[in-house]
């Protein structure tokens, strides 16, 4: 396991951001399970933990993960992105897809879900708390990473890339790495400015 003395939580909490560019310092596999550990200290619906991890560390899996993710965002991601996505988010994803950014991450996690275990509702609100501590943890010891969908929203190329069986089914792609350069402050709205005191109509 790795060093488990990270910094105070809510330092890493506030500081959580989705990188997207990373140096070439390696991970130690001992890292990777500690962050892996603490995704499988999420809740699970019935506590079924479908979760199932592939650490991709292979350079031709590696690349191929990309080409697919990239193929997906040329293809209509962008396009779909364009009218939704703010212009400084746009560029973002957009050097880390198509500008090559997620490919210096030096691990890729698929994280995907075993639809035989816990019911299929229940499927990605199970698997997604288990990314979010995966990220958490990835801050707490000093990795940066990022929660992405766009290769795994058509599972099936990517499912047939990693043999899968057919019921473990990618739900996210978890680029893991040191950053590449320290990222700014996480852009958000006020809690105020979403939150109601018993009722909708009253503000906090
Ligand atoms: C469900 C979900 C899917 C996402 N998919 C992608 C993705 O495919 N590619 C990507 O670069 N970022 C992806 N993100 C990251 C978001 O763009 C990011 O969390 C958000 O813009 C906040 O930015 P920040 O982490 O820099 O504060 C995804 C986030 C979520 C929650």
């Amino acid at each position: 396991m790795g060093d488990l003395n990270g910094p105070p939580f809510f330092d890493v909490v506030f500081a959580q951001r989705a990188h997207r560019e990373f140096a070439d310092t390696p991970i130690d596999d001992a890292v990777v399970e500690t962050i892996l550990r603490a995704g499988t200290h999420a809740p699970s619906a019935e506590n079924k933990q479908p979760w199932e991890f592939v650490v991709v560390r292979d350079p031709a899996t590696h690349a191929a993960i990309h080409d697919l993710t990239e193929a997906a965002w040329n293809a209509s991601g962008r396009a779909f992105s364009e009218t939704r996505l703010p212009p400084e988010l746009l560029k973002e994803v957009d050097q880390g897809i198509a500008g090559g950014g997620y490919r210096t991450a030096p691990v890729l996690v698929v994280v995907c879900a075993d639809f035989t275990r816990g019911l299929p509702m229940t499927a990605g609100s199970s698997i997604f708390p288990c990314v979010q501590n995966m990220l958490l943890a990835a801050g707490a010891l000093g990795l940066g990473s990022a929660l992405t969908t766009l290769g795994a929203v058509a599972p099936g190329p990517l499912a047939e890339l990693l043999g899968l069986p057919d019921h473990v089914v990618p739900q996210a792609i978890v680029p893991l790495g040191y950053p590449a350069r320290r990222l700014g402050p996480p852009r958000r709205e006020a809690v105020a400015a979403h939150t109601h005191r018993d009722r909708f109509a009253s503000p906090w």
